[in-house]
């Protein structure tokens, strides 16, 4: 677990529950290190119970307070149950990062309906679902941040993600229309859009195909990942889970407090500067 950057006060999520899903990888782990480096107990929520449960088990081996919970988001009456869970056992849920994700690179005129349903349940279901399961657990405890991690991909269209970009702005869509109707119960709802930060899932959309003796070319993954970083992003660097992390802590703490509604784009400058693609 990386120290707490000296812009947050130590300690200031002590006694605060956030609930992370997807958080045993990538984006959502380094959520979860920040969070849990800054006094909150996070409970890390997704399909593979060992999953979570090593991350937590990480977590409280570098002093943290952690533990797993396995959920499949697409499954109401499971996004339930957990909450349910989680409310009971912690009494309460401070923080929802709603961060669990499916996605993949494939053609839109031969997306099968099952493999358009999987991404559209897993991103844009998911997260409604588990946003209408925790709200009754936070107004009761008078109020709570909801923060959803979208992507930049739809603002200008990304071939080969139709499934992806319609739940992710679908994602944005609720962010600003639940922002409304929950600010009465003190429960703000924002968004957080990373750029690309090279997590086990994108670095899989930029290996090419295995070579004639079935393995990949890792130098050719790093050279066109270190290409993409120059060309294609201002900042010329990609983003890391930590860049992602300390805006949703931000948004969580009260620095956010008058901020809902809100989609905060993280990603170097990329989105701004890309190019148009029609391939
Ligand atoms: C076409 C595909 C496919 C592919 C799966 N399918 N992969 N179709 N191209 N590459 C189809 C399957 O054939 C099937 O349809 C349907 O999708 C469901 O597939 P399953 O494997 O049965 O589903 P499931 O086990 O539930 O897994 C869901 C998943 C999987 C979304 C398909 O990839 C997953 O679990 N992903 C979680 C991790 C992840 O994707 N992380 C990346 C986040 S990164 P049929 O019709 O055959 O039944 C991210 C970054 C974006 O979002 C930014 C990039 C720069
Ligand atoms: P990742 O490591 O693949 O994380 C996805 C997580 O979602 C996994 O931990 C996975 O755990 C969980 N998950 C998937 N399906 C689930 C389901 N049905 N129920 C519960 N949990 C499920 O990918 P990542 O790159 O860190 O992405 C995290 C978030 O950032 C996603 O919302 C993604 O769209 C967004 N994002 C990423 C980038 C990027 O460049 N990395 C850019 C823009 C946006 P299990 O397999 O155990 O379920």
């Amino acid at each position: 677990m990386p120290p707490a950057p000296s812009v947050f006060l130590p300690g200031l999520f002590d006694g605060q529950v956030a609930l992370i899903t997807g958080g045993g990888s990538g984006i959502g782990r380094g959520i979860a290190d920040l969070l849990a480096a800054l006094g909150a107990h996070v409970v890390l929520a997704s399909r593979k119970i060992e999953r979570v449960e090593t991350a937590a088990e990480e977590i409280r081996a570098a002093g943290g307070k952690a533990s797993g919970i396995a959920v499949d988001v697409r499954e109401q009456e499971l996004v339930k149950q957990m909450v349910a869970d989680v409310a009971h056992t912690h009494g309460r849920i401070d923080l929802l990062v709603n961060n669990a994700a499916g996605n993949f690179y494939a053609p839109s005129e031969s997306l099968s309906a099952n493999a358009w349903k999987s991404v559209l349940e897993i991103d844009l279901y998911g997260t409604f679902f588990c946003a209408q399961a925790v709200l009754p657990v936070m107004r009761a405890q008078g109020g709570g941040s909801i923060v959803n991690i979208s992507m930049t991909l739809h603002y200008r269209g990304w071939p080969l993600m139709a499934h992806a970009t319609a739940a992710k702005a679908g994602i944005d869509a609720i962010t600003r229309t639940l922002a409304l109707e929950w600010a009465r119960d003190k429960v703000r709802m924002n968004a957080v859009a990373p750029g690309p930060v090279p997590t086990e899932g994108v670095r899989k959309a930029f290996t090419p195909p295995p070579s004639a003796d079935g393995v990949p070319d890792v130098f050719a993954v790093e050279k066109a990942m270190e290409s993409y970083a120059q060309k294609m992003i201002p900042l010329q660097r990609w983003g890391s889970p930590a860049d992602i992390a300390n805006m949703v802590a931000f948004l969580a703490s009260p620095a956010g407090a008058w901020i809902t509604g809100a989609i905060m784009v993280v990603d170097g400058g990329e989105w701004l500067a890309k190019p148009q693609s029609c391939r």
